[in-house]
This record gives C-alpha cells, structure tokens and sequence, in this order.
C-alpha cells in the first residue's frame, strides 16, 4: 500500500505538511477531513441536522458532492460548484467535528476516503484516524502535536480570528474528537509522534521527509 498516514488534533500542521510533502515528493495528498468538513457544509445547505444520523448517511453517499484530491486544498464540489473556500472555516469544523462521532457517517465515508489510493501514485492522508481506522497498513504513520496555545496561534493567524475564541473552540473539537467513541483520535501504534510546537514548517517536513526515506526506502 503506498500511503503515509499524517494524524493529529485540529491545527497541528497536518495539511501543510502534507501539502508541501507532497510537492517536494510528486506525490497527492488527501484531507480526510474534508470528507466530515464537506458533509457538514451540504447539510447545512440542504437543512439537515447534524444529529440526524440516517438523514446525514443519506447524503453522505449522495452524489450531489463529491471531494477531489487538489495539490493546494482537498476540494469540495457541491451542485456542480466548488464550495472549498467555505469548507475551511472553524464554524464548518465545529459542525464535521459532530456529524463524525456517528458511528454510520464515519462508515458511509470511509469507502470514498480509501478509493483516493486508488492509484500508483504515493498518497498522503491526514485526518484523525487514517493510521488506525482508514489505511491501517500504511507502511509510515505520522503523528503530529502541538502544544494547544501554538495551534491557536496559527489557526487564529491564518483566519484573522481572535485567539482566546479559536483557542476555546479547538479545546471543545479536540474533546469531542479524542471520546467520540467510534474511530476516537489517537495515535496510531507503530506512528512517529512529532511535536511542532517550536518547529517551523520545513522542520517538520525535513523530519517526515527523512521517515519517508528511511521506511520506505525508494523514493
Ligand atoms: O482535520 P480537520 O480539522 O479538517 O477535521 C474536521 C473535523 O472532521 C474534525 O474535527 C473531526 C473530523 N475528522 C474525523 O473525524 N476523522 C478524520 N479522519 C478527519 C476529520
């Protein structure tokens, strides 16, 4: 299976790394959160609640949207139009981070998240639970941290939002995420735990970089 894994709480680096891995590499690389993040932001559009498992499995397997690998930002296409720009925003995160603890959308979704490896090109998936649940036998897992003020920080930086405000809503997704029952956040067993809270972002890719070389040998 030619696949890295790059798990982690929200904000710990974990597209950036994997965008610009991806770039120095020639390789694609998948959030796996844009999966929950895009079926939070159609149901919103089609007023579905988020607690409405049988409803969100529904639309879940829809193909009223789909989700595209992109070398920038995995995209979201809803009705035909690329909705990506909306589905990055915290209020969006909060809503992925609900629908995901229903234990029938994680499962409606995981088909389509293992079909983007579908192909002879190495894949980077970063998410939550990509090392454990989605492709358990990647050959490298990644596990990134950060202490929780320097999440913020970049989040908040990134989004022209106040600190205190995404540093709570981060600490309430991150809960949600770690006791959800199905799939919780962990780290994976066998997975490189990397903390990036005083790294800069070619640090860490230097550092993933080198795992990649070392465990996967030709590259
Ligand atoms: O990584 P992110 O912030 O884009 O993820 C948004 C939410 O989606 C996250 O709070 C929980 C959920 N998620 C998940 O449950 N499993 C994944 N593999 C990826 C994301």
């Amino acid at each position: 299976m030619k696949v890295v894994t790059i798990d982690g709480p929200a904000a710990s680096g974990k597209s950036s790394v994997s965008r610009e891995l991806a770039s120095r590499l020639g390789w694609s690389w998948v959030s796996t959160g844009a999966f929950y993040r895009g079926l939070a932001f159609v149901a919103q559009r089609t007023g579905t609640a988020v607690d409405d498992e049988k409803a969100l499995v529904d639309l879940a397997v829809s193909d009223v949207w789909s989700v595209e690998k992109d070398p920038e930002n995995t995209k979201v296409v809803f009705q035909g139009a690329d909705v990506t720009e909306h589905i990055y925003k915290e209020e969006v995160g909060a809503a992925a981070s609900k629908l995901s603890s229903l234990a029938g959308v994680r499962k409606s979704l995981l088909e389509a998240q293992r079909d983007m490896a579908k192909s002879d090109e190495w894949l980077i998936a970063e998410g939550r639970d990509c090392g454990t649940v989605v492709f358990p036998e990647a050959p490298l897992k990644v596990y990134l941290t950060a202490r929780s003020e320097a999440r913020a920080q970049r989040r908040a930086s990134e989004q022209g939002a106040s600190l205190e405000e995404t540093q709570k809503a981060q600490a309430e997704r991150d809960r949600q995420d770690a006791t959800r029952k199905a799939a919780p956040m962990q780290v994976p067993e066998s997975a490189h735990v990397i903390d990036t809270s005083t790294l800069s972002l070619e640090q860490v890719v230097d550092e993933v970089q080198k795992l990649a070389e070392t465990s996967i040998g030709s590259i």
